[in-house]
């Protein structure tokens, strides 16, 4: 699982006035409220009413109400990046949130804005779709008539506007859809599309295709298709736009439409910049554990995850966060390690949430996965993250000692979780800060079933056994395997690899880390989680202090398993002595 921080990682900036009615409320002053909400009624077309709004909500702790508040602001002034920053997070942890309860012309603003990361407003965005909005009846139609029928219907002449809906062409292009039934729908729309090619020669189903295209590369060509689709691909249809629906075409001058030609240009050359990329890399050297081996093997031919964008943290914003758990912050100029970076997300949101003068080094086994975190680094205007090739139980080869050491999703992955953990635990500065990520085994237990499956039958992890084994579960009573198909990994190629095929995984429980901590000389520093389940936690363990107590927090996830969907994260600090 990919890391994404909580909610209350970034405080957006706010004028001293709302700053102080915003106080007032975290204060406990009710009243700052409805003075707000007033403030909207006189100046509805107000973008900054609206996020105002927002942020008192937001501070008295009514997230659902708060996200709605920040669409409607965003809505009003689209280029209010501190509404979509908010949203973007907010939505993080409340994907949930009723989606017609948010303002459509906010929601379109901030799937376009560069500075967030676009997937959690198209899960909403998706939603909506399916709920009220361009999807609505032909997933209906889908569940009663069939697949088939629903595409056929949907891409009916007469349903243009439908098809050119500008939201559905935004959640496609920007977003990655995280819903069976609309993925079985698109699936089945592909499908329609590839036999009746002259229906991409309409202009509306030509910029539906082309966004499809671009869904379709999102996902890294997840979708099932059946026996019969890759046959027509390869021999009678040579239209790059619709084998763009199935893979990544070569680019060529003849492509048409432009923004298809102008999209695979741009992969192949990103594609090409990461494997020179990769050979520059710095290395710890070989790697001799076989798990490690293992998993670079998986992360060296798929890097995960692919992302389109992140939420920009105002400079500094993860230092306070993290000192709202440590109590102090580190020097000015922090040493920070991201180990088991990833494909970089994490690393630049460090570089950037640390503050400008964060030294970051980002370690991986995957040289495929550090040159796609490279390429992206530069996108962003960031030439010093050092990326290094190298195993977590080799860190000591890094030569530096660390004030922050961010590991999140990796430790699981290893066939010795507490020897990599030492490892890093060796290289941070005394009174040094270490924010983890692991896989909660309460909260994977329908993971493990399908893993056991997986491993009963002997399945591969070739992309068609993938796709094969995803239609199968999206085609079961779809209660069955509902916390699976409500992942949102569960819907990438790559994504639902890690997810469900990973190489090695061993998720853990709360006592067996409360034993690492203690023998690796940790203190526990809280777990970081959304703050409506933090308030549960209160309301349920009044005497336990949440920032220490493991034991409390075991009582409260056996009452609730799935309080960890998205990982133990928990910040710790080095206790032990000083070495001399
Ligand atoms: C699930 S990904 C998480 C990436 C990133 N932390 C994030 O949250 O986006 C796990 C990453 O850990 C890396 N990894 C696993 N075991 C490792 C090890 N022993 N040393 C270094 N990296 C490792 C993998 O190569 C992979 O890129």
């Amino acid at each position: 699982m990919a890391h994404s921080r909580h909610e209350h990682a970034q405080q957006s900036r706010h004028r001293p006035g709302r700053r102080r009615a915003v106080a007032a409320l975290e204060a406990g002053d009710t009243g700052a409220l409805p003075r707000l909400a007033a403030l909207v009624e006189e100046a509805p077309r107000n973008p900054r009413a609206h996020f105002a709004h927002a942020l008192a909500l937001e501070a008295a702790k009514r997230p659902a109400e708060a996200i709605a508040a920040y669409s409607r602001a965003l809505g009003r002034g689209r280029k209010l990046d501190a509404a979509a920053q908010r949203l973007a997070i907010l939505l993080v942890n409340y994907s949930a949130v009723p989606p017609d309860t948010l303002d459509r012309r906010g929601l379109l603003a901030g799937l376009r804005n560069s500075n967030i990361d676009p997937y959690p407003l198209g899960r909403v965005g998706f939603a909506w779709l399916k709920s009220h909005g361009a999807l609505a009846a032909p997933i209906a139609l889908g569940r009663n008539a069939g697949w088939s029928a629903a595409a056929e219907a949907f891409l009916a002449h007469h349903n243009e506007v439908a098809q050119s809906d500008p939201l559905l062409l935004t959640c496609l292009e920007q977003g990655s859809n995280a819903d069976a039934d609309i993925e079985l729908l698109l699936t089945a729309v592909r499908r329609v599309l590839l036999f009746s090619p002259a229906l991409v020669e309409r202009k509306a189903l030509r910029a539906l295709a082309c966004a499809l295209a671009r869904q379709a590369r999102t996902g890294d060509y997840v979708w099932f298709a059946d026996a019969e689709e890759p046959t027509a691909l390869g021999t009678a249809i040579k239209s790059p736009l619709l084998q763009a629906l199935y893979t990544l075409p070569a680019p060529g001058a003849q492509i048409r439409p432009r923004t298809l030609a102008a999209m695979l240009i741009e992969a192949h050359a990103e594609a090409e910049n990461e494997r020179s990329l990769a050979t520059e890399l710095p290395s710890l050297g070989v790697l001799t554990d076989a798990t490690s081996s293992a998993v670079a093997a998986q992360y060296e031919n798929n890097p995960y995850p692919r992302w389109q964008r992140l939420t920009r943290p105002r400079p500094g914003a993860f230092l306070q966060d993290m000192a709202r758990f440590v109590g102090t912050t580190p020097q000015r100029r922090p040493e920070v390690l991201i180990a088991g970076c990833g494909t970089g997300q994490q690393a630049i949101a460090a570089k950037l949430g640390y503050g400008k003068e964060a030294r970051i080094t980002a370690l991986d086994l995957s040289r495929a996965s550090l040159a796609y975190g490279a390429r992206r680094a530069r996108d962003y205007g960031i030439d010093h993250i050092r990326f290094v090739h190298g195993d977590i139980l080799e860190a000591a080869g890094l030569r530096r000692r660390f004030h922050i050491i961010e590991c999140i999703g990796v430790l699981h992955h290893m066939a010795n979780p507490m020897a990599g953990w030492r490892a890093l635990v060796d290289c941070l500065e005394p009174n040094g800060a270490m924010l983890i990520g692991l896989y909660s085994a309460a909260a994977r237990q329908e993971i493990a079933t399908l893993r056991a499956e997986i491993a009963h039958r002997g399945l591969g992890t070739d992309a068609d056994t993938i796709r094969a084994f995803r239609r199968e579960l999206m085609m079961d009573a779809q209660t069955r395997w509902k916390q699976t198909l409500s992942a949102p990994d569960f819907y990438g190629l790559n994504r639902c690899r890690d997810l469900l095929f990973h190489a090695h995984e061993r998720p853990v429980k709360i006592p067996e880390i409360g034993v690492w901590l203690g023998e690796l000389g940790l203190d526990f520093r809280g777990f970081a989680l959304p703050e409506a389940r933090l308030a549960r936690f209160r309301l349920e363990h009044p005497d336990a202090d949440p920032a220490r107590d493991l034991d409390a927090w075991h009582a409260f996830e056996t009452t609730y398993p799935r309080t960890f969907a998205a990982m133990y994260q928990f910040w710790c600090v080095n206790s032990r002595p000083h070495a001399a």
